[in-house]
């Protein structure tokens, strides 16, 4: 191969099937829409667990697990991974009951985030939990933000590793952690600190600083908790996804919310990315000139993290451009992608 080859991309990348190891469906007519998305790119997804009625107990998540399966096409083989939402009360014995069908357990900081509100308000409540987590070797994930009123909203998530997330972290050195959809060099810095502790990172966070939100007019599609940082934040986060890291791995955090939920005086936190999620990391890793990691932080560093097998089958990523739609259907309203009426590089097959 010569020099000019070396250094130009290839017109057509071919990977292992991809997971996304951080998902928001939705339920009902809503969940319908979203899902195909995701169905069609990832062989697996973690599910979040907070709707308006949050998955705090076996039962619910085995009931929210069918509806899931009974939305998706009957020859698809997407598989969804089911996580428990902790709250204060979260005993040894639900995490047992729900062992056999949870893939991980998730920490919300009550307050931080949408549908929070009965999440976890003093996390050393929570330490008979973790106990029986880690004796059932079941993953911690972490919204790793406080949603203490007195820290500003830029600082929620730097605050809460050093103050909260590190004791626990110290407390329960055997149990894995996920640091989800990090957003700062700070948290970049966690995660490479500590051991049994990996990190989500989702597209917008590697695509986007505060900046596209709110420079020059208020974007509120850009708009998600943990909130855009800096560019340099930004620019360190894609430093550790297209690194040599094992523990940084695709995540999407893709939340859809109604337009009217959005564009709103006081709009909702997320980011409409699972229409061309892959697309848009292939995007990210090009413009890093780090497309030769791609397969390892989409196919390889989740699964190898939470100790699954990898995926047999691929999918094709071609140098197509695509124009990303105003808008999709989603249940009985629209929403909004990001990157909405722009055009990216890649399309999958
Ligand atoms: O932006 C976000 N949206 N962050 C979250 O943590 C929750 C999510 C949602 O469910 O809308
Ligand atoms: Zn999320």
């Amino acid at each position: 191969m010569n020099d000019a080859a070396a250094a130009s991309p290839p017109a057509r990348i071919v990977l292992a099937r991809p997971d996304d190891w951080h998902l928001h469906l939705r339920e009902g007519a809503r969940l319908n829409s979203a899902l195909a998305f995701s169905a069609r790119q990832f062989a697996r997804a973690i599910v979040m667990p907070n709707l308006p009625e949050p998955v705090t107990t076996a039962e619910r998540l085995r009931r929210y697990r069918a509806e899931i399966l009974a939305a998706l096409p009957a020859d698809s083989d997407f598989r969804p991974l089911m996580t428990l939402y902790l709250t204060d009360e979260t005993t040894p014995h639900t995490i047992r009951e729900a062992a056999a069908d949870a893939t991980a357990c998730k920490w919300y900081p009550a307050g931080a985030t949408t549908h929070s509100a009965k999440g976890v308000r003093d996390f050393r409540k929570l330490y008979p939990a973790l106990e029986a987590m880690r004796d059932a070797g079941l993953p911690l994930l972490v919204h790793g933000e406080t949603a203490d009123a007195d820290v500003d909203v830029f600082d929620r998530e730097e605050f809460f590793l050093d103050n909260v997330l590190s004791r626990a972290r110290a407390d329960f050195p055997e149990l894995k952690i996920v640091v989800e959809h990090i957003s700062t060099q700070a948290a970049v810095r966690f995660v490479e600190e500590n051991k049994n502790t990996a990190a989500t990172v989702t597209a917008h966070h590697l695509l986007a600083s505060r900046n596209d939100m709110l420079a020059g007019g208020i974007r509120p599609h850009y708009y998600c908790a943990p909130i855009l940082k800096r560019r340099a934040d930004m620019e360190a986060l894609r430093a550790a996804a297209t690194g040599a890291s094992g523990k940084f791995f695709l995540g999407t955090d893709s939340a859809p919310h109604a337009i009217c939920e959005k564009e709103s005086p006081c709009g909702c936190a997320g980011v409409f990315s699972a229409p061309f999620a892959l697309e848009l990391y292939a995007t990210v890793f090009e413009e890093c000139g780090a497309l030769h990691r791609l397969e390892k932080f989409a196919s390889f560093n989740g699964p190898d993290f939470y100790g699954m097998p990898r995926n047999k089958t691929t999918i094709t990523l071609e140098k197509t451009p695509q124009t990303i739609p105003e808008t999709f259907s989603f249940g009985e309203t629209e929403a909004v992608p990001f990157l909405a009426g722009k055009t990216i590089p890649w399309r999958l097959q």
